[in-house]
């Protein structure tokens, strides 16, 4: 990683290296490819939606690949800004404005863009796998603002057809605190799970392999820069779905998975009691038909264009839940510790 105020062309700019996936996607970095120069820049040092300031990062640091993982992702509070402009505006400056302005920068520079998006561009039900092709209905503001973000590479893409882009559209991320799997053990430990829609179907997918896309394509875009007959097949730029490889699964069997997982760790951890509560909560989970409104129904995410062009380095989605299973347990045990309550006091 080099330094923000640092003058040195640099292999990528990560944007919005402060969120979840920005900092799961710098680990990566760090981790599977060290000798890569990565700027990453959080949004105090880069405004992705200020004209100016891409500009000043461009001629700065002159990056061949554009990692973007700046956004506004709080879905209930865009859909409370559609009734306030200056709200609006927000989220549309980060969702809509930053894709538009990164695009023209890349095209300008040669760079290539690596972008995220999301199954909210679609909403209704149906059981259907959406593919690339379907045509997008976005759900509510957020992803109203997400599918423009999608528009503008498209259409900066059309003026300029050498601009190198990759949109991928994630969803039901996990894998850092506050996603689903933290909601879920946290409102069963607290005795307050009692519903999960169960007509609300996709598969989850972790921030780690989210970032292991990002690291591979970006590899693959440097390799194939000014190369006429690569080895490396390129990916023709567009818009790709990505989730790890499982069965569609909907939130209630999800949120029961995760329960059953956090109820055998306990209890190899000796934690008889936390560990009957969700074994108990697991059992009593009553399924519901639409009670958030929020949320679009059918997120199956048809990964087929992705697949049949490269292999992501990831395990099945099961395999990264039970991950975040862990990572939620070890947090928190390690809280109660401190508090001198743990569940050991209990047994003891
Ligand atoms: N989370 C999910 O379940 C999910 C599912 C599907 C797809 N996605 C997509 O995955 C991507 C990453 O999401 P995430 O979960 O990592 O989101 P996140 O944790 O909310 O991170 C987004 C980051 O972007 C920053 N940001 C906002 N506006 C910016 C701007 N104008 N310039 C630079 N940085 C800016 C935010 O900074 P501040 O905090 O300072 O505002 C924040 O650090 C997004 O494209 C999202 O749509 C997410």
């Amino acid at each position: 990683m080099i330094d923000a105020n640092e003058r040195m062309s640099v292999d990528v700019l990560l944007t919005g290296a402060n969120g979840r996936l920005g900092e799961a996607v710098a680990r990566e970095f760090a981790h599977t490819a060290p000798t890569l120069r990565v700027a990453a820049l959080g949004r105090s040092l880069l405004d992705a939606a200020e004209q100016e300031a891409v500009h000043e990062a461009f001629s700065r640091l002159a990056p061949r690949v554009v990692v973007n993982a700046a956004a506004f992702t709080d879905v209930a509070a865009a859909q409370a800004a559609a009734r306030n402009s200056a709200a609006l505006d927000v989220v549309m400056r980060a969702n809509a404005r930053a894709p538009e302005v990164l695009a023209q920068a890349c095209a300008a520079h040669g760079a290539s863009l690596i972008h995220f998006s999301t199954d909210y561009v679609f909403s209704g039900g149906g059981s259907r796998m959406r593919t690339e092709v379907e045509k997008p209905r976005p759900f509510g503001v957020y992803g109203r603002s997400k599918r423009a973000g999608e528009a503008a590479l498209e259409h900066v893409g059309r003026q300029n057809p050498t601009f190198r882009y990759l949109i991928f559209r994630l969803s039901w991320l996990h894998g850092a605190p506050g996603d689903f799997v933290s909601k879920v053990l946290d409102a069963a430990l607290a005795g307050r799970l009692s519903r999960m829609r169960n007509d609300q179907w996709g598969r989850p997918t972790s921030y780690e392999s989210a970032a292991k896309l990002a690291v591979q394509t970006t590899q693959r875009e440097l390799m194939n820069e000014g190369a006429q007959n690569s080895l490396h097949v390129t990916i023709p730029r567009g818009i790709y779905h990505f989730a790890e490889p499982g069965p569609v699964v909907n939130r209630l069997r999800l949120a029961k998975l995760i329960l059953g997982m956090g109820a055998v760790k306990l209890a190899e951890r000796g934690c008889l009691f936390e560990s009957e509560m969700l074994r108990r909560a697991g059992e009593s989970l009553q399924g519901c038909r639409m009670h958030d409104r929020a949320r679009p129904a059918n997120c199956r995410l048809n990964c087929g264009k992705l697949s049949g062009l490269m292999a992501i380095d990831c395990f099945s989605w099961n395999y990264y839940v039970d991950k975040s299973v862990e990572n939620f347990l070890q947090s928190r045990l390690l809280g109660m510790e401190e508090a001198s309550d743990t569940c050991l006091d209990k047994e003891n």
